[in-house]
C-alpha cells in the first residue's frame, strides 16, 4: 500500500501526535515546534499494584482510553481533525498489543481525512524531545539517551543521522533504577521513588565503579546492581542497622555520574559545542544537576527537555513526526507495529 504524500510540503504543519508504546496513552498537537495540546492518561498506578507493566492490563487500558486522549488533545489545542496535515504514531519498540492501539487508531484517523501517516521509532522520539524545548535547536550535538530500555551517548549529526558512541552492555538506567526500588521495596516505577529517597540520604556507601570491565564510551550496570543486592542481603541477614537512603543516594550518583562523564567527554571528541539529553531517565533531577553543572564547567550548551517531556509523552512524539514530515518521510497504511526497532 502507498503511503499518503502530501502535495505541498507546510514548514509550520499540524501533527497530532500519538503514544501507546507501554502504560500511557499519550496525544498531543503540535504546529511547528510548538505544543498545542499535551495530553497524557497513565495506568502506571494500576500496574504498580504487579510490580511492573502487565501487557494485557496496558492494551486493555490504552483501548479505553485512546478516543478521549485524542478527542481531547484536538479541544484543547482548539482545532479541528480536518485541520491537521499529518498524524505521527510510535510503531515500535514497545509492547505490541500497546502498540497496535495506537497505530491502530493512527490509521483510521489518517485513512479517514486523507492525510500522510508517519510512524515513528520511540527511542526517535525520546531524542527529539529536545525540539519542543528551543524552536531555533539544530543539530550537531550530544545527545545522552536514558530510559526503561536504552542507555546511550549519541552524536546527532543531523536531526536524521546519529552515531552511536557507546552505551550499556546490558540492563539500561532506567532498568537498573527498578530494579534496585525493588530491593529497596519501592514501587514501580522506581526511578522516582529512588530519586526521593536519595535526597534523604548521604552517597557514603561503596560501590564498584561503573567503568570497570566497559571501556570506551560503554558501561555495565550489572556490577553495580549487584553490589546493591548483595549489600542489602547481607545487611538484612546481620540484622545490623542500615539505611535505605544512604543505598539509594550511593545508587543515584553511581549509576549518573557516569552518564554525564561521558556525554562531556562525547562532545569534546566531536568538538560540538551544545548537549541534549532524553529518556525517562533525564526526569532525574540529580541527573538534570550534574548534567547542569559538568556542561557549564565544560563550556558547553545543554538543552534539556522539560521533565514531563523525559518520561513517555505524545508531544515528542509529534516532534519527531514533524523531523520525517520534512525529511519527506511517510508512512504506508500497511505499517505494522514493531516490538524493537534500532535507532536508525
Ligand atoms: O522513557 P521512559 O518513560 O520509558 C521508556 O521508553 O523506557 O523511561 C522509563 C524509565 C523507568 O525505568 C523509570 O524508572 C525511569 O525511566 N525514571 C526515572 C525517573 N523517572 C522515570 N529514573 C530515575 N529518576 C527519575 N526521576
Ligand atoms: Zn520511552
Amino acid at each position: 500500500m502507498e503511503p499518503i504524500v502530501p502535495k505541498n510540503l507546510k514548514s509550520e504543519p499540524l501533527i497530532l501526535g500519538i503514544e501507546s508504546s507501554c502504560d500511557e496513552t499519550a496525544a498531543a498537537v503540535i504546529r511547528g515546534r510548538r505544543i498545542l495540546s499535551d495530553e497524557i492518561v497513565s495506568s502506571a498506578s494500576l500496574q504498580a499494584k504487579f510490580g511492573g507493566v502487565v501487557p494485557e492490563i496496558a492494551s486493555r487500558e490504552h483501548t479505553e482510553a485512546i478516543d478521549l486522549v485524542v478527542s481531547r488533545a484536538l479541544e484543547r489545542a482548539g482545532v479541528t481533525k480536518e485541520a491537521l496535515d499529518a498524524v505521527a504514531v510510535t510503531y515500535g519498540a514497545g509492547l505490541l498489543g500497546a502498540l497496535l492501539v495506537g497505530l491502530s487508531f493512527a490509521k483510521g484517523f489518517a485513512y479517514g481525512l486523507n492525510i500522510p501517516l508517519i510512524g515513528v521509532n520511540h527511542i526517535r522520539g525520546h531524542l527529539a524531545a529536545s525540539y519542543l524545548e528551543e524552536e531555533t535547536l539544530k543539530p550537531p550535538f550530544m545527545t545522552l539517551l536514558a530510559s526503561g530500555g536504552h542507555t546511550a551517548v549519541i552524536f546527532t549529526k543531523t536531526e536524521t543521522e546519529f552515531e552511536m558512541l557507546g552505551g550499556t552492555l546490558d540492563d539500561a538506567a532506567g532498568e537498573a533504577f527498578d530494579k534496585v526500588a525493588r530491593v529497596l521495596g519501592l514501587p514501580y516505577p522506581g526511578g522516582p521513588h529512588v530519586e526521593a529517597l536519595a535526597r534523604e540520604g548521604n552517597a557514603c556507601v561503596e560501590l564498584p565503579k561503573m567503568l570497570k570491565g566497559a571501556g570506551g564510551y560503554n558501561f555495565s550496570y550489572s556490577g553495580l546492581k549487584t553490589a546493591v543486592i548483595n549489600y542489602c542481603h547481607r545487611k538484612e541477614q546481620r540484622g545490623t542497622q542500615w539505611s535505605k537512603a544512604d543505598v539509594a543516594a550511593s545508587f543515584q550518583s553511581a549509576a549518573l555520574d557516569i552518564l554525564v562523564q561521558k556525554t562531556v567527554e562525547g562532545a569534546k571528541e566531536k568538538s560540538v559545542n551544545t548537549v541534549t539529553a532524553g529518556g525517562g531517565v533525564v526526569a532525574n533531577g540529580y541527573l538534570r544537576e550534574k548534567l547542569t553543572f559538568a556542561c557549564q564547567e565544560a563550556g558547553l550548551k545543554l538543552v534539556l527537555p522539560e521533565r514531563r517531556h523525559c518520561t513517555d509523552n505524545a508531544a515528542m512524539i509529534a516532534a519527531e513526526g514533524l523531523v520525517q514530515y520534512r525529511a519527506g518521510n511517510f508512512s504506508s497504511l500497511s505499517l505494522n507495529a514493531q516490538a524493537s526497532i534500532p535507532l536508525r
